[in-house]
């Protein structure tokens, strides 16, 4: 059974005094939320109070990005070895890492590579841009992103996937259910192909791409749809903690049916 995954990713918002403040707002609330693994995933510089502020809770940690290498003259990277003693997970090939700072499919393949091999669960994105949806090329670029990312890498079940339509992201127009199902099954058909059918099923897809309190219940109540990678809403507490309540109150309905 694939557990239901919420992850709010901050991107490069809160300093490290906002980020403790954001955390305290909303940890007791996201805390007693049952049936969901809820994920904060602040900027590295918040890694380590945040790590210590959710010590005795349910809620995991991740980082947004990280090097491939474990140690050595990178001035300025964050290594995996560094992460593992403080996070879970570790969100890479965010499109934002793509297209700003020009990760490309084969440094992606790399850093989940690195990610696995150091205890940390990558939550892998992937998506297309506007003008490949507007030419029907999604399915073309997703196969092409995900094979590339788990190139040579053996069947694995502690990775979550997320798919993010570029065009979806921070514009406010997020997928319909239906687009995001379609792709998110295809994702398992690509999965199946590269390992096989038992862990596509199992692997944890997920949407992300202008997800809020008001469209979550959309994409939650489809089966195949597993969660979401959250942006902007995560900034505010209280949307946030409704995001991860609805998603456990209707997958824990459509589970019990
Ligand atoms: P958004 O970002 O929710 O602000 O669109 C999602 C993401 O980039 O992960």
């Amino acid at each position: 059974m694939r557990i239901p995954f919420i992850a709010g990713n901050w991107k490069m918002n809160t300093t490290a005094t906002e980020a403790e403040k954001l955390v305290i707002e909303m940890l007791d609330n996201l805390d007693r939320i049952k049936g969901v693994e809820k994920v904060l995933c602040p900027p590295f510089v918040s890694l380590v109070a945040i790590n210590m502020m959710l010590q005795d809770s349910f809620i995991k940690l991740g980082a947004q990005n990280m090097y491939f290498e474990i140690e050595g003259a990178y001035t300025g990277e964050i290594s995996p070895l560094m992460l593992s003693e403080l996070c879970e997970f570790v969100i890479l090939g965010h499109s934002e890492r793509r297209w700003y700072f020009g990760e490309t499919d084969e440094i992606v393949n790399k850093k989940v590579k690195a990610a696995l091999a150091n205890t940390l669960q990558p939550i892998l994105c992937v998506g297309e841009r506007l003008e490949e949806n507007e030419a029907g090329r999604t399915e073309e670029v997703i196969d092409r992103q995900v094979t590339a990312a788990l190139n040579s890498i053996e069947p694995v079940s502690n990775l979550v996937i997320a798919y993010e339509p570029v065009w979806a992201i921070g514009t406010g127009k997020a997928a319909s259910g239906e687009q995001a199902t379609a792709t998110i099954q295809f994702i398992r058909d690509v999965l199946t192909k590269l390992w096989d059918k038992s862990i596509a099923q199992d692997l944890r897809i997920l949407y992300g791409g202008s997800v809020t309190s008001a469209n979550i219940a959309e994409f939650i109540s489809h089966p195949e749809i597993d969660g979401a990678l959250v942006g902007g809403a995560s900034l505010k507490a209280g949307e946030f903690v409704n995001i991860v309540e609805q998603a456990a109150e209707i997958k824990g309905r459509t589970r019990t049916k």
